[in-house]
């Protein structure tokens, strides 16, 4: 059988598992040619299957030669498709990892379920050394079910609505959007779905149960972002989230300098192409300019690079001191707001239109990146070779 992408809109319907596999041994390979990480040993990744969670999991396991849980939320093969690119990621991270001796154990279900926390409780107690010394919080999504209640998420404005332009990949077409304006239980709810309301109950559940090592971190991905998307992101309903999700940082930072001598904080990224990111209204634009911008300039990163020098030269640098800002934050979205990127970057984002997008911005970038995501696109791959669907459909994570 063979493959070929399926998009609607900003949506991929499916995904090519060798192109995923390829892939992320690109990434791998990316990694193995950098510095040894001295880092955690033993990693909890919650949203481990792709973007900055698998990211996080390839740098510390090549790197560092980290043990890693990761928990995500992903589909296998049925008579639905072939399955979610995160399912094919999950595998063939194992396999990876397994051949370097390491050990990846995958959780596929929903990590706001106290029932996935027990889970993985007891598996860290029963056969993964009783501790762990790392847990990173890299969940995105629309909804939260717990037993206390629902919650959808929504990207909207909390000042006034707001009119741009987003890129449909689907129809590679510039068009008009518009963003409302979002009332307090949207904000609300935006907040209990992306906010730190589960990186906390992950920490206390897993400090009660004695699973954090003395001196366990616990990092959680953000994003801030710069002037010109303040509207849709910033001060939109997602960044109320994050605020949240900042506060608990601080609060998270406390309890465990308190009892385990170990810190939490918050790590704000640079925009990229993501499952995630692509929903974000009127964020496209930008974004692609920002591939073209910092491409010319030379210090464009994707998720893998970010996690490299996340860890390498932020949390866990040669001379041990970890690198913060005034607010006790992270930050690897430095080169992006640079002046000298954000300075291009307001010179030209007027001059955008539906008409000449493609050529003002790095759309081809921005576009190939999110099908690389998808297992497509990827360098190396012979996309007309047939896929035994059969023998996929035997692989589990
Ligand atoms: P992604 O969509 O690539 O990854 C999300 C992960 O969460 C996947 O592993 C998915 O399986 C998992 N997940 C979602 N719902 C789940 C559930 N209910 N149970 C278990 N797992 C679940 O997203 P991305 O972009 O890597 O986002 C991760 C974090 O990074 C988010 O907090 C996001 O706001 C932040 N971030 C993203 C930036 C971007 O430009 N993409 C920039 C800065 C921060």
């Amino acid at each position: 059988m063979l493959i070929t992408p399926q998009l609607s809109g900003n949506i991929a319907r499916n995904c090519h598992p060798i192109g995923c596999q390829q892939y992320l041994q690109q990434q791998a390979a990316y990694i193995a040619q950098q510095g040894k990480i001295n880092g955690a040993k033993k990693v909890l990744i919650l949203g481990a299957s792709s973007g900055f969670g698998l990211a996080s999991r390839l740098a510390l396991s090549i790197a560092g030669g980290a043990d890693t849980i990761g928990v995500s939320f992903e589909r296998g093969p049925s008579e639905r498709g072939i399955g979610s690119a995160g399912w094919y990621n999950n595998i063939y991270f194992r396999e990876l990892a397994e051949k370097q001796g390491l050990t990846a154990k995958n959780f596929i279900g929903d990590a706001f379920s106290p029932q996935m926390r027990d889970q993985v409780i007891n598996y860290i107690k029963q056969h993964f050394g009783g501790q762990v010394d790392l847990v990173i919080y890299s969940l995105a999504t629309g909804k939260r079910t717990t037993p206390s209640g629902q919650w959808q998420s929504v990207l909207k404005t909390t000042d006034e609505p707001l009119h741009g332009f987003s890129i449909n990949l689907e129809t590679e077409q510039l068009e008009a959007q518009s963003v409302a304006l979002a009332n307090a239980a949207e904000v609300e709810a935006t907040t209990k779905v992306m906010g730190g309301d589960e990186w906390r109950n992950w920490i206390d559940a897993l400090q009660q149960a004695k699973v954090l090592a003395e001196g366990c971190n616990t990092i959680a991905y953000s994003y801030i972002g710069p002037e010109r998307t303040a509207a849709v992101y910033r001060d939109g309903t997602i960044g109320r989230a994050k605020q949240h999700l900042h506060a608990t940082a601080t609060e998270l930072d406390a309890q465990l300098t308190k009892h385990l001598n170990g810190h939490a904080y918050a790590c704000v990224c640079k925009a990229l192409v993501t499952k995630a990111s692509v929903y974000i209204p009127v964020m496209s634009p930008y974004i692609a300019l920002l591939y073209q911008v910092m491409k010319e300039q030379g210090n464009h990163e994707e998720c893998i690079e970010q996690a490299y020098r996340l860890f390498s030269q932020h949390l866990y640098p040669v001379d041990g001191q970890v690198k913060l800002d005034k607010l006790r934050q992270i930050r690897i979205d430095d080169y992006e707001l640079s002046p000298q990127v954000q300075q291009q970057i307001d010179q030209r984002y007027a001059s955008i239109s539906p008409a000449n997008f493609k050529q003002l911005t790095d759309f081809a970038g921005y576009k190939s990146a999110f099908l690389r995501l998808n297992g497509f696109a990827v360098e190396g791959v012979d996309y007309q070779q047939n896929l035994d669907i059969n023998a996929l459909s035997k692989l589990q994570p």
